[in-house]
């Protein structure tokens, strides 16, 4: 009996004295393991009388039950502790301010199709795209340029099949849109998109960006078209911004134009921006062909309309004061940095 106490006074104190979670484990094993001290207590059993057998096995028993007790007790103080330190360093206060990270900003060739869009919005016009991989039927064909027209060997393009190529004008999509509108009704549409053609320097990137626009209704006439193309540009340039129509070829629309404006940098006095001439060629522009018209599903007896494309690069470039089209695609951040504005 003597023995049992003494073995539970010492495993208690050895309990008191741990002071960590591997400590009580090793004297879990000291004590109850196989050839643990209480464990052998039980084990001398075999040598006792009958009559104190179950005294002893009580003793022993009660013994184990405390020293257990006071053991699993400290160990569960021990993980609780280690819980409360883990969530004291791991917290997360989410009131804090969070880590700045440093904002981008807007491409000036985004800058300029989201102020394009919201002027032709405010008009009226909806916006549409089409695909940039296309048929040689919607990117030519059904604008009025059947295969082998001379025409073509303005737009140098990227063939992908004899019948697929990656459109070179966004006018695709003019064909695109007059051909989905079954209704006939009065068709107002604007297009931004990428366009394709095989030429690379300071003016000309082989992917570089247009706008078309599109109106298809009755009674269509040319004072339209310049009507709109004066609030574009104006919008777009300043409101001194002059106008040019000169006579040009297009096989889509007839009359044709290259559209003008006058320089905003000399206000038309000739700069070197203008090469001295005072104007600036910006738009391509007409008179939606008849041709066109009735290979798209309409009546021309009936319907007229005008269209225009102009490069959203290039109208970037003179807003910006851009001198390379090849920044525009560089992705260098010193030089996009320039068009952050606080008001995005
Ligand atoms: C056209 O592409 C006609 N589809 C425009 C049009 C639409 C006329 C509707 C009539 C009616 P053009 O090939 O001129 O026209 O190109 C229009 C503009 O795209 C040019 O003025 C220029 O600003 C831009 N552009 C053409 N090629 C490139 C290029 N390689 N890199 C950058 N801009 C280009």
């Amino acid at each position: 009996m003597d023995k049992v106490e003494e073995v539970k006074q010492n495993a208690l104190q050895e309990i008191e004295q741990a002071n960590d979670v591997a400590t009580l484990e090793a004297i879990k094993v000291k004590y109850f393991g196989k050839k643990g001290e209480l464990t052998a207590l039980l084990k001398m059993m075999g040598t006792l009388s009958a009559e104190e057998k179950p005294k002893f096995g009580a003793i022993v028993n009660s013994a184990k039950e405390e020293v257990s007790e006071v053991l699993n007790k400290k160990m569960d103080a021990f993980a609780k502790a280690e819980m409360d330190k883990k969530l004291q360093t791991e917290k997360i206060d989410v009131t804090l301010p969070g880590s700045k990270i440093i904002r981008g900003s807007k491409h000036p060739l985004t800058r300029v199709i989201e102020e394009i869009e919201d002027l032709f919005v405010s008009m009226g016009y909806d916006v549409v795209a089409g695909p940039e991989l296309e048929t040689d039927e919607y990117c030519f064909e059904r604008l009025n340029l059947p295969k082998g027209h001379p025409a073509r060997d303005m737009q140098d393009s990227f063939y992908i099949t004899p019948e697929y190529l990656l459109r070179t004008q966004t006018s695709a999509v003019q064909a695109r849109a007059m051909m989905a509108n079954k209704e006939k009704t009065p068709l107002r549409i604007i297009v931004p998109g990428k366009t394709y053609r095989r030429e690379d320097d300071a003016t000309h990137s082989h992917q570089f960006n247009q706008v078309e626009g599109l109106v298809v209704d009755k009674n269509i006439s040319f004072a339209d078209l310049k009507g709109t193309l004066e609030i574009f540009m104006k919008h777009m340039l300043g409101e001194d911004t002059k106008l040019r129509f000169r006579p040009s070829y297009f096989p889509f629309t007839e009359p044709s134009y290259e559209v003008d404006v006058s320089c905003f940098k000399c206000g038309g006095k000739g700069c070197n921006l203008c090469k001295h001439t005072g104007w600036i060629e910006l738009l391509g522009a007409g008179i939606v062909h008849p041709n066109v018209l009735s290979m798209n599903g309409y009546d021309p007896n009936e319907y007229s309309g005008f269209a225009f494309g102009t490069g959203l690069d290039r109208l970037a470039m003179f807003k910006y004061g851009i001198t390379d089209i090849r920044l525009l695609y560089e992705n260098d951040v010193r030089f996009l940095k320039q068009f952050d504005r606080k008001d995005d």
